[in-house]
């Protein structure tokens, strides 16, 4: 009921602010060419349905109440906030990103700031109601389902200017995590189009970090997980849009790598002739490979066990002993 009535706010939401976006003059000035001078062409404006607030005041919240949308559910789907009595637009002067649902209904939003500074967060996200549960998202997934399916791969990246600009270059089997940590539920939501989990996060510390949390996860929904990490400072929209679409295609064929591997690899980069640090390392790739513990992953398991001890110069009976103390 709740659900319903705040999924008929963000529709009409979502064509209010893409009608300002496409046709009021601050709208165009402002959203629409800070939208294109970032690379995004119209034909992908259109398709995710991309908008704008205007900086001032509260045109959205007037407009929804003279269209007698109830005011505590304007506020409750985060679009106004109430202000010394007074409902005011939340996120003025932001384009917005709508986030879609499985079935194309608008769920919630995403509001980037247009020139970053340091008092306001670069983006403002839906808070969590009855219909935008954030740990269960993952945005992209409407646009995403056939490619993924079709190509039995699902790419994840970080964030939601990642995913448009893939989609640009031709590369719509991908979805974002919206830059925190994967949760299980985002996980099972990836397992249910496909095995293959393609992570496509920054080079950078973070981005490493952040990607690695989420593999022993993972790795227990039965999902098969690669890694591929972009260099410098870049993230996948920026990358693609400087080499261009083959590059970016060639780059990351060339670069996916097995996850478990790549964390065996830079743990051990790390613990650089240190015992005490190795046999660490050792524990933490065997439970890693523990969570591979379907039975229909048997020979998997079997593989990355040869391989892992391998690698680690340890005789492969015993690692075998060791991974299985794992398995409860
Ligand atoms: P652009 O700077 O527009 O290219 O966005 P980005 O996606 O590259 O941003 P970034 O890599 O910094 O963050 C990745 C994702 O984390 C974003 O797409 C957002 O979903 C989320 N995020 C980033 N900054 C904020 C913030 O200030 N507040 C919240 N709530 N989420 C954020
Ligand atoms: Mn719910
Ligand atoms: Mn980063
Ligand atoms: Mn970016
Ligand atoms: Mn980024």
């Amino acid at each position: 009921q709740v659900a319903d009535s705040l999924h008929v706010i963000n529709a009409f939401a979502q064509k209010y602010f893409a009608d300002i976006l496409m046709s009021n003059e601050e709208g165009q000035d402002i959203g629409l060419s800070y939208l294109k001078q970032r690379g995004f062409r119209e034909e992908i404006i259109q398709k995710f349905q991309l908008g704008y607030c205007l900086e001032r005041g509260n045109a959205f919240a007037k407009t929804a109440i003279a269209n007698q949308y109830n005011p505590e559910y304007l506020q409750k789907s985060g679009l106004v906030v109430l202000r010394n009595d007074e409902l005011m637009d939340n996120y003025r002067g932001r384009v917005i990103f709508p986030v879609h649902n499985n079935t194309g209904k608008i769920i919630g939003f995403g509001a980037r700031i247009i020139k970053k500074n340091d008092k306001a967060p670069k983006y403002i996200n839906t808070p969590e109601n009855e219909l935008y549960h954030k740990s269960k998202i993952l945005y992209g997934t409407y646009f995403a389902r056939q490619a993924i399916d079709k190509q039995d791969e699902c790419l994840l990246v970080e964030g939601y200017t990642d995913v448009i600009s893939l989609h640009q270059a031709g590369i719509e089997n991908v979805v974002a995590s919206g830059g925190t940590s994967l949760t299980q539920d985002q996980l099972r939501l990836v397992k249910k189009y496909t095995n293959n989990l393609t992570i496509i996060y920054d080079g950078d510390a973070a981005g490493v970090k952040a990607a690695l949390r989420g593999l022993d996860m993972a790795l227990e929904e039965g999902l098969n997980v690669k890694l591929v990490l972009i260099p410098d400072k870049e993230d996948p929209d920026s990358y693609v849009n400087k080499v261009g679409t083959t590059a970016f295609r060639e780059f990351i064929a060339a670069n996916k790598k097995d996850f478990i591997l790549f964390q065996l690899e830079i743990t051990l980069k790390d613990a650089a002739g240190d015992t005490t640090k190795k046999a660490a390392v050792v524990n933490q790739v065997a439970e890693s490979i523990s969570k591979i513990n379907k039975a229909e992953d048997f020979t998997k398991q079997q593989d990355y066990i040869r391989q892992c001890s391998e690698i680690l110069k340890i005789e492969e009976h015993g690692f075998t002993t060791l991974v299985n103390k794992f398995i409860r």
